[in-house]
């Protein structure tokens, strides 16, 4: 029997490749998702191979996880609890999508993910293998096996042979993409430790060690999808990278935070998102000025459901597409140019400009105009506050004023 495994190379999928062989006595099959983790991708087929996997999938995700993913959650301005741009939450279904096409194809008996327990991660996996694969066997050895800490694991690893680069000394346990990078763990994990920035920060500097002097960018869009930088065109991921770049050396896009994980308990975080801390201010900039008042503040209340659908792995669902559909919708007239400025962590409007703009200078003047009445303002007033002035009045008769 074959089971098929969500590989990254790093110590915890490296041990479950000969657990599994010795547990179950199957072929596994790794799976590594490149969804712009970098570097950590080299010399893994190797690797791998190494740890006793019969075969290697590398799949280059990168393209489908900006356009189909990421691009979506921006427009719909998901923010999980106001700052998590959900870096980590949406990169789990488009891996466990295409491990379930894999798995099929191989004719594999069971997924294997080495979430732990205790996290989001694994509902993310395991919702996606149920909405494609409703009767695959999902193994979660965290969940079973004897192993309980790092120190542990190393033990499993040198007794298995498993060729490793990792020193003892333990590390924050961190998740890396093309759109962020995660740390969780050690001093963060108490709350009242201010986080080491100058120790942890990969993507970018903090805001003190950034230049005294701004960065100007000018981000176009065409119905709400990034297509050029200061002018020249590119692909979304492309702005996405580059941006990471400008932002990064500015020292923007970086949150600590106390999240409430689905699993029940709150939990401590870093995050570096540089470009897309940018992106989405951009966006926004642009939602501005081309959608009209109601959609705007209907966009803004399913913004929150919307992120929580996202960080509950709850992609494959029916409530986020049609969620999409409405947001897509929306992003027809979002056109335009958005300048910013990038100054030591902050990003600062610069001027929005779009065929599609609803702002009208000549309406909200405040000089002379010629299609503005002022005298309409009374009668809508007298309207508008007609049940306040009723309940002032009822309260003066019974004595209440
Ligand atoms: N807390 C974040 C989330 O739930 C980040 C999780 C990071 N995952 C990891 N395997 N290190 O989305
Ligand atoms: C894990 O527990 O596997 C990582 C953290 C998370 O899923 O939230």
């Amino acid at each position: 029997n074959k089971v098929v495994l969500a590989y990254s190379g790093g110590l915890d999928t490296s041990i479950i490749i000969p657990w599994l062989k010795e547990n179950y006595g199957c072929e596994v099959i790794a799976v590594s998702g490149d969804v712009g983790q970098g570097t950590e991708l080299e010399g893994l087929e190797e690797k791998a191979l190494k740890t006793g996997a019969s075969k290697l999938y590398i799949e280059n995700l990168q393209e489908e996880f900006v356009n189909e993913f990421i691009i979506p959650t921006m427009q719909a301005g998901a923010v999980y609890e106001g700052k998590y741009l959900l870096g980590t939450s949406f990169a789990r279904p488009i891996i466990a999508k295409r491990i379930v096409e894999i798995a099929k194809k191989e004719g594999a008996d069971a997924i294997c993910h080495g979430c732990t327990g205790k996290g989001n991660d694994q509902v993310r996996f395991e919702l996606t293998i149920k909405a494609f694969a409703p009767e695959m066997d999902i193994i979660a050895p965290w969940r079973i096996w004897d192993i309980k800490s790092r120190e542990e694991e190393i033990d499993y690893a040198q007794a298995h042979d498993i060729p490793l680069k990792i020193s003892r000394e333990t590390n924050y346990s961190k998740d890396k993409n093309l759109w962020h990078l995660s740390h969780e763990g050690m001093d963060l994990e108490d709350p009242a430790n201010e986080p080491m920035y100058e120790k942890i920060l990969e993507m970018g500097v903090t805001p003190e060690q950034a230049p005294d002097k701004p960065t100007y960018i000018t981000i176009s869009f065409e119905k709400g999808v990034p297509v050029a930088l200061d002018g020249v065109k590119m692909s979304a991921l492309e702005i996405v990278l580059q941006l990471n770049k400008i932002g990064g050396e500015n020292g923007i896009g970086i949150t600590d935070m106390v999240e409430n994980r689905l699993v029940g308990m709150k939990s401590r975080g870093v995050y570096e998102t540089p470009g897309g801390s940018i992106l989405y201010q951009a966006h926004q900039n642009l939602e501005e000025l081309c959608l009209d008042k109601e959609t705007q503040h209907f966009k803004m209340q399913t913004s929150i459901k919307f992120s929580e659908l996202v960080y509950n792995g709850q992609w494959y669902t029916p409530l986020r597409e049609a969620l999409s559909a409405f947001v897509e919708s929306t992003q027809q007239t979002v056109t335009g140019d958005v300048k910013l400025k990038l100054y030591k962590g902050n990003i600062i409007g610069a001027g929005t400009t779009s065929p599609y703009s609803l702002y009208s200078e000549e309406i909200a003047t405040f000089n002379e105009d010629h299609v503005y009445n002022q005298m309409d303002s009374q009668g809508f007033i007298n309207l508008f506050g007609l049940p306040l002035k009723v309940k002032a009045m009822l309260d003066q008769k019974n004595g209440k004023k």
